[in-house]
């Protein structure tokens, strides 16, 4: 006996492809939420262009793990990171991600990094400490130059002074903001627009830093040695052969692009909510790893860094939630709207309150529809050094102070979930 599928709830964006994606790009969480609101796998129609919306954790496993050799990245997501940066983790082919990833996968485990880590604390202390009180400084950029610092520490064996970490976090700003502009547009495809020419600027200060510690780090290699995730980089011989500098170069500048930009949003939007709940922020101050990580997975559910990743299939596919079923052609997107998963009204009481103490007593169905880093052999490589660093950083700003933000706080979906304009805050000794 058959069972009969219905096609997902459909909103339409606009008739025309072009005016749909404008519209779409003005103002994509207010279509992405009407979409969510759907229901677990909705559709939003750009002309004849489909866009599916999965806000089901469920089925985003089973696109993810299970089905993962079916679904790639789709193009308008890595040609404008491709085209600052180079070929690099996040943009390479799944092909190509297989040979390499094997070679590199295993330093960014926790024990590998664990020496690293555990002297990340001396930069931090100096960080949060040289913080001042009583002006309003950029939030975002504080974050952005130390998540930078201590990437290059962990990842690189790098210490960079402050003053060169600030202007590179600056340009690296910058540069992704071109990027997160573009992704998912048509724009994305044309490389040579005005703007274009300002962001090959601003991506030059950080291929020259790249290029600075792939010379220091080739001359120091001791192939005996111990081994950071540069090293191991440029030990590597994917397909049989070393990297060349260009293809060393993608790789380092891709990594600070993945992860500086989302962890140091992540430390802002914690930054943000601090401000907004003095109470809870002061619990962070107790450095009690229980709170501090329920403050950290309070803020990666109600602003996660990462808003949603975007897959297309290889050939045609097929999504399904109970008795809705999509049919996804080729070159056809689908959206894992992991901000829209973790607002569920099903799943979550009030959600958006922020309300760190829910995470303590959480469900294993909660818990399991939480997938900050994503999933899969393309989710999040960095995800233990990530956590370290937020559970490391953020009591030390608590007890620095408590902040004050007296701007509104809208969210901008770029390439990361930033603060729209920045964010600018003021320390306020304990
Ligand atoms: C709070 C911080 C972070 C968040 C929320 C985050 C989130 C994510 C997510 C959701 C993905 C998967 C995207 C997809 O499936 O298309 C991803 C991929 C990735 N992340 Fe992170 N990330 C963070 C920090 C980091 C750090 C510190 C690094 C360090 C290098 C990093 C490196 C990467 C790389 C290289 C990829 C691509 C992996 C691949 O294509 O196989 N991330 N991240």
């Amino acid at each position: 006996m058959g069972t009969t599928s219905t096609k997902p709830p459909e909103i339409t964006v606009h008739r025309s492809l072009l005016k749909g994606l404008k519209i779409f790009d003005a103002e994509r969480f207010r279509w992405l939420d009407e979409a969510a609101a759907l229901g677990p796998l909705a559709t939003l129609k750009l002309g004849p262009a489909k866009l599916h919306i999965v806000t089901d954790a469920e089925v985003a496993k089973n696109m993810l793990i299970n089905n993962g050799a079916a679904w790639r990245r789709p193009p308008a997501a890595v040609i404008p990171i491709r085209i600052p940066i180079g070929e690099n983790l996040f943009t390479q082919s799944d092909k190509a991600w297989n040979l390499f990833q094997p070679e590199v996968a295993p330093h960014f485990r926790k024990r590998a990094m664990e020496s690293r880590l555990s002297e990340m604390d001396s930069i931090i202390n100096d960080e949060v400490a040289a913080l001042p009180y009583g002006t309003a400084i950029d939030l975002e950029l504080a974050m952005g130059r130390l998540a930078l610092m201590l990437a290059a520490w962990v990842l690189l064996g790098e210490r960079l002074p402050r003053d060169r970490a600030e202007e590179i976090a600056f340009h690296q700003r910058e540069m992704i903001g071109w990027v997160g502009k573009r992704m998912g547009q048509l724009r994305s495809v044309v490389p040579l627009a005005p703007s274009a020419k300002a962001m090959r600027a601003h991506a030059q200060v950080i291929k020259t830093y790249a290029d600075e510690v792939i010379e220091k780090a080739k001359k120091r290699a001791d192939p005996n040695g111990e081994h950071d995730v540069l090293d191991a980089m440029i030990h590597a011989r994917p397909g049989g052969r070393p990297l060349s500098h260009d293809e060393l170069r993608g790789h380092v500048l891709g990594m600070f692009l993945a992860g500086n930009e989302t962890t140091a949003a992540a430390l802002s939007w914690a930054l943000a909510h601090g401000a907004q709940n003095p109470h809870e922020w002061n619990s962070v101050a107790t450095n009690q790893s229980a709170l501090t990580n329920a403050f950290i997975d309070e803020t990666m559910r109600l602003s996660p860094a990462v808003w949603g990743f975007p897959r297309t299939p290889y050939k045609k596919a097929t999504l399904v939630v109970g008795d809705i079923a999509a049919t996804v052609r080729y070159g056809t997107v689908v959206t894992v709207y992991t901000r829209g998963i973790n607002r569920r009204t099903d799943l979550w009481n009030d959600p958006l309150t922020f309300d760190p103490a829910r995470q303590l007593t959480r469900t294993k169905e909660q818990e399991r529809s939480m997938i900050p880093f994503g999933l899969g052999p393309r989710g999040c490589i960095g995800q233990h050094m990530a956590i370290a660093e937020m559970q490391a950083i953020l009591p030390r700003l608590a007890q620095h102070g408590r902040i004050e933000i007296a701007q509104q706080i809208v969210e901008d979906p770029s390439f990361a979930t930033r603060v729209q304009g920045g964010l600018k805050g003021t320390f306020v000794p304990r």
